[in-house]
């Protein structure tokens, strides 16, 4: 890999001499990736592998450009220099314009917005839960099998037949991840998932995300929350010069 003095993000991953177990598949592979809004860079010169089983936070300051690069992960904003490729494949404005290509990325990885309003557009909780699996092209038969077990499993049943712009912070939540959780992504990005959420709701969300874990579910986390970087992270990622964990295994991008 060409290292340029100028960005130094092309680095040593972490797995090299952290102790942690080898990986061998990496999911998400970033290179050289850059990205601006306008004229405004916000990605810059992004090199990033992501194995299959991390579990990573992502830290920065406000506006250094985190959700930026969870939207990019989920192939909703794309390089306009270098790439980003998901299981080898590069993901870019031509490859998602095959709606084959970027159905299977929007299943594989799941994008939990910051924002649940954001993500929530469904006259009924059941509906909203059933859109990826109805996406995904499953039969009404199974896309009613995987509602069910999805409420079971978050305990959401009563939530069903709910307007979801009605729901408290704390179960749009729920719902919003319920959406995610029913297409069985291979990827769960999280943008700043406990934010606005009470204390009762917080435990829950550290639990499941733990059992998400457990499951060798690939996580992305953005987060300022230490309880939950403490609990989840393999490693962070620092966008900027953000270093308060600089003790623990880190890479620092986008600077
Ligand atoms: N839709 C948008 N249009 C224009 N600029 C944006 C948009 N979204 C984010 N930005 C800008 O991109 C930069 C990074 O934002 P963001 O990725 O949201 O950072 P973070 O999640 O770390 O707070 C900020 O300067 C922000 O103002
Ligand atoms: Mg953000």
């Amino acid at each position: 890999m060409a290292h340029d003095a100028k960005h130094p993000q092309s680095f040593h991953h972490p797995h090299d001499d952290c102790g942690l177990p080898v990986r061998e598949h990496v999911l998400m592979s970033f290179s050289d990736f850059c990205f601006a809004y306008e004229d405004r860079p916000t990605l810059r010169h992004i090199t990033l592998d992501i194995y299959a089983g991390d579990s990573v936070v992502l830290m920065g300051d406000n506006g250094s450009g985190k959700s930026s690069l969870l939207k990019a992960m989920s192939g909703l904003v794309f390089a306009q220099q270098g790439s980003y490729r998901f299981d080898g494949e590069e993901v870019c404005e031509r490859s998602m314009r095959d709606s084959g290509f970027s159905k299977r990325l929007h299943q594989r990885v799941g994008f939990i917005f910051q924002d649940s309003d954001s993500q929530l557009f469904c006259a009924s909780v059941a509906d909203e839960i059933a859109f990826g699996p109805r996406q995904m092209g499953l039969s009404e038969m199974d896309v009613e099998k995987r509602v069910d077990d999805t409420c079971r499993m978050l305990g959401i049943d009563d939530l069903r037949n709910r307007a979801p712009y009605a729901l408290s912070g704390g179960e749009k939540k729920k719902v919003a991840i319920a959406c995610i959780l029913s297409m069985n992504p291979d990827v769960y990005c999280f943008d700043e998932p406990l934010n606005g959420l009470d204390a009762k709701t917080r435990a829950w969300l550290l639990d499941f995300l733990r059992e998400l874990k457990r499951a060798g579910k690939t996580l992305v986390i953005a987060t300022h929350d230490q309880s939950l970087a403490d609990a989840l992270a393999d490693y962070f990622v620092y966008m900027d010069d953000f270093h308060e964990y600089g003790d623990r295994p880190h890479v620092h991008i986008n600077q």
